[in-house]
């Protein structure tokens, strides 16, 4: 047992705090339901030594600056924008994410984003829960089709990687956008490594699977957005500031595009003005990773590298790795 403290953010599937809890003699679950503020944040977790952190937590310099007893933040997301990096590495503080466990059900997701936004399946669930259904009608609902189109994956990592291969039984064309090739994609599906100005104009169906950087902030916006084909859907799932969302709404609004299915925004839980009232819009609140299978995974994940960081080993997902060099 370590006589160690570690203080967890949310409530989180209980597989993750029983391990926490064989390995560490002090843990605390947050018992609020709410997002704790960075003042709470900073007083709570001073007297930590690790962290099992929320992608709505934020840690910049100011909060490192105060917490100088935390060895270890695993966050429980694989992207860990809410993080800054260089502080983190600046202070010896080892930042941990879970990737892997959730490239299935983020890429699920992606294609329950795609056929819902595709087959207008939100817009008809809620005619027929409100009795409208009057009988089969030759017009209703028409949506656009799936199979036989092109796929465009910007990002083609894991999840973007994952997304591509699902296409298989849909007989797709397949373009991918990423700085690297991707002999998987290129051997399995036949995809072609593109430019994002081909990928933007040829796709019928755009996923967003990139990794958030500050080099992609507003990567798709107004100039993008007009390139694409009217009958184009795009699907996000990585992080709403890939997108300039108010452009996205204006899009979606004088229809340069068919729809859009989003789980991520730009300033999340505030979302652009006028996307709530756009019918071509499904709009998730980020939910991709929220299986039961998966969640338990990562809270497993987490709590393993929190544990590894703790008893003095290098965590298995640590992520600023200069830190053991
Ligand atoms: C969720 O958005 C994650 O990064 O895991
Ligand atoms: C994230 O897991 C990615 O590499 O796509």
């Amino acid at each position: 047992m370590l006589d160690k403290a570690v203080y967890v953010t949310k409530k989180i599937p209980e597989e993750g705090i029983d391990l926490l809890r064989e390995h560490i003699r002090n843990v605390t679950v947050n018992p609020e339901s709410r997002i704790l503020t960075k003042n709470e944040l900073i007083r709570i977790i001073r007297d930590c030594d690790g962290v099992l952190a929320m992608l709505t937590n934020t840690f910049d310099e100011e909060f490192f600056a105060s917490a100088e007893k935390v060895k270890v933040i695993a966050n429980y997301a694989v992207g860990y924008n809410n993080v800054d990096l260089s502080a983190a590495t600046r202070r010896g503080v080892m930042i941990t994410n879970t990737p892997g466990v959730l490239t299935d059900a983020t890429s699920d997701m992606v294609w329950a984003l795609l056929f819902a936004v595709a087959r207008r399946i939100v817009e008809a669930d809620h005619f027929t829960h409100e009795g409208k259904f009057a009988g089969w009608e030759p017009m209703l609902f028409l949506g656009e089709d799936i199979t036989g189109m092109t796929l465009g994956i910007l990002g083609a990592g894991r999840i973007g990687t994952a997304v591509a291969l699902k296409s298989a039984g849909f007989r797709m064309r397949v373009l991918y956008c990423d700085p690297q090739p991707n002999r998987i994609l290129e051997e399995q599906l036949q995809a072609e490594h593109v430019e994002l100005k081909t990928l933007l104009r040829e796709s019928d169906f755009l996923s967003i699977n990139v990794f958030l950087s500050p080099e992609n902030i507003h990567f798709i916006g107004e100039k993008e957005l007009q390139l694409m084909k009217k009958k184009a859907f795009i699907i996000n799932t990585s992080r709403g500031q890939v997108v300039d969302e108010k452009a996205l709404v204006t899009a979606l609004r004088e229809g340069w595009i068919a729809g859009a299915g989003l789980d991520v925004y730009e300033d999340e839980p505030i979302l652009a003005s006028g996307l709530t009232e756009l019918p071509n819009a499904v709009i998730c609140p980020h939910i991709a990773s929220g299986t039961h299978q998966t969640r338990i995974k990562m809270s497993l994940m987490a709590a393993e590298n929190i544990v590894a960081a703790l008893q003095g080993n290098v965590p298995p997902n640590l992520v600023n790795t200069e830190l053991v060099r």
